[in-house]
């Protein structure tokens, strides 16, 4: 049975830190606390308003961290230069919206393939790992390779909506989707993640699927550590994870 990573996204510890100004609470000590408590790698991303995470977090992150970090970034001029420098482990590209209150669907990949060609051509000659963040659809998986990127990561957000609706049909809709991406994407080559909206909710489905490697969560960890403390949530959904890629019930 293929292993299933936990990437944790600290983000939303720098929102609340910036509620305020000043250095606390801090994500780089959420990002030790969540390895301490099952983490495989941390993600954060910069974005171009700098809401939460600052260039700063990412430098002590890259310097600080034993386990990979995972750059999400924006195809931008700036952030290509910054990932650049920084040499993360990865970078995750995603779109971006300033008005946006958080990411709201994939990279549309299929009409911007002329343009990311340049920006992935980059980040692998500096080393970086591309995953590209996208719908889970097959085209989307075709053009993913073509363009070299060696990940993808599936939105799982419209998932996690219908979990929330209590919607059966879209529920069960959704996660077909998921699963026909995932595994025509791993039979293709490309390594799979996947993330948004994953809760202790709706998480057990998504994990249970044998091609996906990683999933990346956030916003439901850092609100959960304020009742249970961030290593306890990172426990909790790891335990989650596993029991559900082990196919025992919860
Ligand atoms: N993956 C990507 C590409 C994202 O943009 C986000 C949100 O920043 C996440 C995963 C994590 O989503 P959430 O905070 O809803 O767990």
């Amino acid at each position: 049975m293929k292993s299933l990573r936990l990437g944790v996204n600290v983000d939303h510890v720098a929102t609340v830190r910036n509620a305020r100004g000043g250095i606390h609470p801090d994500p780089v000590l959420a990002a030790h606390l969540s390895v301490r408590g099952g983490a495989d790698g941390i993600t954060a991303h910069l974005r171009e308003d700098r809401r939460h995470i600052r260039d700063e977090d990412i430098a002590r992150l890259k310097a600080e961290l034993a386990v990979p970090l995972n750059f999400e970034m924006a195809v931008t001029e700036e952030m290509l230069a910054i990932a650049e420098r920084t040499r993360p482990h990865a970078a995750c590209l995603v779109p971006e919206k300033r008005e946006e209150r958080t990411t709201e669907g994939g990279l549309d990949i299929v009409g911007n393939r002329e343009r990311l060609v340049e920006p992935i051509a980059r980040l692998k000659a500096a080393g970086i790992r591309v995953s590209l963040f996208v719908e889970p659809e097959l085209d989307v998986m075709d053009t993913a390779m073509a363009l070299g990127a060696p990940v993808v990561e599936l939105h799982t957000g419209t998932y996690c909506e219908a979990v929330a609706h209590g919607d059966p049909a879209a529920i069960a809709h959704e996660l077909a989707r998921i699963r026909r991406a995932a595994s025509h994407g791993a039979l293709i080559g490309l390594e799979i993640h996947a993330g948004h909206g994953l809760n202790l909710e709706n998480v057990r489905p998504v994990a249970a699927l044998p091609e996906i490697a990683e999933l990346n969560i956030g916003h439901f960890l850092i609100g959960e550590a304020i009742f249970v403390g961030l290593e306890n949530a990172v426990k909790a959904m790891r335990a989650a994870m596993d029991e559900a890629r082990a196919g025992r019930p919860t």
